[in-house]
């Protein structure tokens, strides 16, 4: 498929074929701010309806690239376009079609969530009636609709962070960026909003694209995940595949922790359907590679026949984390402390681990 992208570029009837298929291309996508290259040559491609998320440290790139193809920042080379419009050639069109929700944005605290979106909806030159009655339904989306004539100034960050959402979708548009959408938000708001981010996917049927450095977040919700480092995708796949990759297996890996294990429990763990392979770590403890529903219960059966007692079980599936620590030789975090480093400092790390990528 990826090829047939590509080689469609040249052609009108296949690039309207492509825009069916892709809401956005990307093809060497480049921004340099003096000496820094922020983003790195880019190429990938957003499915429509998909959830696309761009995964990666501080620093990375993310909010770069998306502003790139927002039309809020021009690119220094490369191309992409956007429900089929140039970034650079088309971008009134672009930013018709296009919906940017980023903590960056200004909301005037002494007005009250519905005065915001108002202010926000008229720029748009959505006429009034229209207007009111889309602010209600999105009010009602988020759970916000008792709060209508509130002041944003009154309301918790997470109460906030909705209401700048539904900005994002107030124009209706086919694609949604999202900049860190649950960043500094307590766990319960930031499981509302990818709740919420779920839901406008799957009923307005919105293209999102949206950034985060939180693994578990890109793996809840994304269908596919680009990993990007030091302005460069080092990754893009669903995260299942991603993680595929590390492990090597489809296989979940289970740890059992078993006091009175015997041979006659090994024996039987080994028989059964469910395991792949088995292979005993200490005189207490088995990891077992498994597939299928019922293995974990069909394990626990096998040694409560025989009177073991499972003390602890761990899953040891690799994380997007591993992931990223795999690609890239260092984990997420530590970049993130790195960010305070010169960006001098950062080139010379960058060009080390990609020398040390490449091997
Ligand atoms: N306007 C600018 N001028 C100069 N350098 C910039 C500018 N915008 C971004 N950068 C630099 O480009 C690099 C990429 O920044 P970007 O904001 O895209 O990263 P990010 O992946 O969004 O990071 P974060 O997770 O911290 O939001 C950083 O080194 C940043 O300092
Ligand atoms: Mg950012």
């Amino acid at each position: 498929m990826e090829s047939r992208q590509e080689r469609a570029h040249g052609s009108p009837a296949l690039r309207v074929e492509n825009v069916k298929l892709n809401i956005i291309e990307v093809d060497g996508l480049t921004k340099k701010f003096g000496d820094l290259v922020a983003v790195d040559h880019v190429s990938f491609q957003v499915k429509r309806k998909e959830i696309f998320g761009f995964l990666g440290p501080n620093g990375a790139g993310k909010t770069t690239t998306i502003r790139m193809l927002c039309t809020l920042t021009r690119p220094t080379e490369g191309s992409a376009a956007v429900a089929g419009h140039d970034i650079v050639r088309e971008a009134d069109e672009v930013r018709e079609h296009v919906g940017l929700v980023s903590e960056k944005m200004i909301m005037y605290d002494r007005l009250t969530a519905y005065e915001n979106l108002k202010l926000f909806g008229k720029l748009y030159g959505i006429p009034s009636k229209l207007l009111e009655e889309r602010i209600d339904e999105l009010l009602g989306l988020v759970h916000m609709s008792k709060w209508r004539n509130h002041q944003i100034g009154t309301f918790s960050s997470g109460m906030r962070q909705r209401i700048n959402l539904i900005r994002g979708l107030i124009h209706l548009p086919e694609v949604l960026f999202l900049d860190e959408p649950t960043l500094g938000l307590d766990p319960q708001s930031a499981l509302e909003v990818r709740e919420f981010i779920g839901r406008i996917n799957d009923e307005q049927e919105t293209s999102i694209i949206l950034t985060t450095h939180m693994m578990l977040e890109a793996d809840m919700l994304c269908d596919r995940v680009g990993i990007i480092d030091y302005g460069r995708i080092v990754a893009l796949d669903t995260p299942t595949e991603l993680k595929t990759q590390v492990s090597g297996s489809r296989a979940t890996v289970l740890e059992f922790d078993i006091p009175n294990l015997s041979q006659e429990m090994i024996l039987k763990i080994e028989a059964l359907d469910c395991t792949e392979k088995l292979s005993q770590e200490t005189p207490t403890q088995l990891k077992v590679h498994v597939k299928g529903q019922d293995a974990f219960d069909n394990i626990v059966g096998a040694v409560r026949s025989d009177g073991g007692r499972i003390a602890a079980v761990r899953n040891l599936d690799p994380t997007l984390e591993d992931v990223f620590l795999s690609l890239t030789g260092h984990e997420v975090r530590d970049a993130v402390t790195e960010k305070v480093t010169t960006t001098e400092h950062r080139h010379d790390m960058g060009s080390q681990r990609r020398r040390a990528r490449v091997r």
